[in-house]
C-alpha cells in the first residue's frame, strides 16, 4: 500500500439510466472504510444523471464530474451543449477534457484548450486525457503526439494545479490491451517531465486509462509513477470497480 492517493475516475461514457444509479451503493459503502481512505473517486456519469449523483453522493466523500463541456463560459445560443459554469452550478467539481472520444468527432486541440481555459475560470477541476493511437505507436510516435497534446492543450495556461492527466493509449481503450509495464512506465515519466519543465513548482499527477481490470490492476499498480486510473467499461459494474480499488490498496 503506498502513502499517496490514488484516482478512480468511473467513466460512464453513454451508458446508464436512472435505476443504475442505485448499483453504486455498494462503492459508497467502500469508500467510508478506512482501508480506503487514500482513494479519491471520481463518478463522470452522462449528462442526463449527473444531478442524480450529485444529490447521491453530497454526504460521501465520492466526487462527480462532466464527460465533456461546451468551450464558452457563458450561455448562449449553442443547441445541444451544457458548459462548464453550468457543470460547477450542478454541484459537480470535475470535468473531463479531451477523451479520444471526443477527438474522434471533431474535437481539436484549440477546442480542448479553450475547455480547459473555461472550466479552470468556474474552478472545476480537469481530467485532460492524452494517448496516441496504434499506428503513431507503431511509427514510434508516441512522444511526439504526447507532447504536442501537452503544449496545445494548456496553451497560455499558467497553473497546473487543479489539472490532472489521464494517459490513454487509444489502443488500449475498450481492447482489453494494455501497454507493458515498461513502456507505461516511460510514457508517464516522460509527461511528468515534460510538466515539471513546463509549469515551475508543479507535482504533476498522471493517470492511465485503457482496459483497466480486475484481472490487470495489480501488475498496473506496481508502476508506482501512476497516481490512479481512468476506468471506462469495468467502472459500469460495481464489482468490477470495487475490486480494482481493492486491489490497488492490498
Ligand atoms: P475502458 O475505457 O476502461 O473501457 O478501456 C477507458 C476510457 O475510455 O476512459
Amino acid at each position: 500500500m503506498t502513502n499517496k492517493y490514488k484516482y478512480f475516475v468511473a467513466n460512464w461514457k453513454m451508458f446508464g439510466d436512472i435505476k443504475s444509479v442505485n448499483s453504486i451503493n455498494k462503492v459508497i459503502k467502500i469508500s467510508r472504510m478506512k482501508n480506503f481512505n487514500k482513494s479519491k473517486i471520481i463518478y463522470c456519469p452522462p449528462y442526463t444523471l449527473l444531478d442524480k449523483f450529485v444529490r447521491k453522493l453530497k454526504k460521501t466523500n465520492i466526487q462527480v464530474g462532466a464527460q465533456n463541456c461546451h468551450q464558452s463560459s457563458f450561455s448562449g445560443p449553442f443547441t445541444g451543449f451544457i458548459n462548464s459554469k453550468m457543470i460547477k452550478n450542478l454541484g459537480c467539481n470535475y470535468v473531463i477534457i479531451g477523451h479520444s472520444e471526443s477527438r474522434n468527432v471533431g474535437e481539436t486541440d484549440l477546442l480542448i484548450n479553450k475547455k480547459i481555459k473555461s472550466s479552470i475560470e468556474n474552478n472545476l477541476k480537469i481530467i485532460f486525457c492524452i494517448g496516441e493511437s496504434l499506428n503513431e505507436k507503431k511509427r514510434k510516435k508516441t512522444k511526439i503526439i504526447l507532447s504536442n497534446q501537452l503544449k496545445k492543450g494548456l496553451k497560455n495556461i499558467k497553473n497546473i494545479k487543479n489539472t490532472i492527466i489521464a494517459y490513454e493509449p487509444i489502443w488500449s481503450i475498450g481492447t482489453g490491451v494494455v501497454p507493458k509495464n515498461k513502456e507505461l512506465l516511460n510514457n508517464i515519466l516522460f509527461i511528468k517531465n515534460f510538466l515539471r519543465k513546463n509549469f515551475k513548482n508543479s507535482k504533476p499527477k498522471v493517470l492511465y486509462g485503457g482496459s483497466v481490470s480486475p484481472k490487470n490492476v495489480k501488475n498496473l499498480v506496481k508502476i508506482n509513477q501512476i497516481d490512479g486510473f481512468l476506468v471506462g467499461g469495468a467502472s459500469q459494474n460495481s464489482n468490477k470497480f470495487i475490486d480494482i480499488i481493492k486491489k490497488t490498496f492490498n
